[in-house]
């Protein structure tokens, strides 16, 4: 029996494959060249980036649903206020950006949306110029989404090391 807070295993199994997926989906472009020569061409690159995004996107649903329902554990004491500040602004930010990215990067384009090769998702009609508003978008919340989970693993590994609390471990034990 564990002493601490823990998160469910559903929300540790969604926390962790979107931090995979995330991973994935920002070294398939930002290293574009690359994995088009390991993965056979540009278009296929291109396919998972867009493809792995939806997932997130899904992922993302279903965590929202998954808290509704379930909540989510107190891993910070009371009195660790501007901790509990800085880790929930974090992760509302996170969570908002993991909205806007997937959705952003699906209405900058003006063509249908292949998923996997197997779902065409049909492209929303709009004017170029909120196209490229979508794209600016896309580009700018990507970028803005990376620095703050930079931020939030750095956040865990300070409470992993420094202050050798449990916080790190309610994501991570399996719950029996
Ligand atoms: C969590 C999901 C996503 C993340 C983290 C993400 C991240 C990124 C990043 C970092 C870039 C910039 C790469 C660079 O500077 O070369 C990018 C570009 C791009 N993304 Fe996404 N993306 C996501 C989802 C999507 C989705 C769902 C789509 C389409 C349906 C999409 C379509 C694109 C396209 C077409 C580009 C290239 C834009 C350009 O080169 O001008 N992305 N994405």
């Amino acid at each position: 029996m564990q002493s601490y807070p823990q998160y469910s295993n559903k929300q540790k199994w969604i926390h962790w494959s979107s931090a995979l997926l995330i991973v994935i989906v920002t070294l398939l472009l930002l290293a574009k060249v690359t994995m088009s020569n390991i993965l056979g061409g540009m278009p296929i690159v291109y396919l998972l980036h867009k493809s792995l995004g939806v997932v997130v996107l899904l992922l993302m649903i279903w965590r929202i649903i998954v808290i509704r329902d379930q909540g989510v554990p107190d891993v910070l004491l009371k009195e660790q206020k501007l901790q509990r500040i800085l880790s929930k602004s974090t992760q509302g930010f996170i969570y908002i950006l993991l909205l806007i990215v997937p959705l952003s990067g699906y209405l900058m384009s003006g063509r249908d949306l292949n998923v996997f090769g197997l779902i065409s998702v049909p492209a929303i009609a709009m004017p170029n110029s909120i196209h490229q508003m979508f794209h600016s978008m896309h580009l700018i919340t990507a970028y803005a989404l990376a620095i703050l989970v930079i931020i939030h693993i750095l956040g865990a590994l300070y409470h992993y090391f420094w202050l050798k609390d449990k916080v790190l471990q309610s994501m991570l034990s399996r719950n029996d």
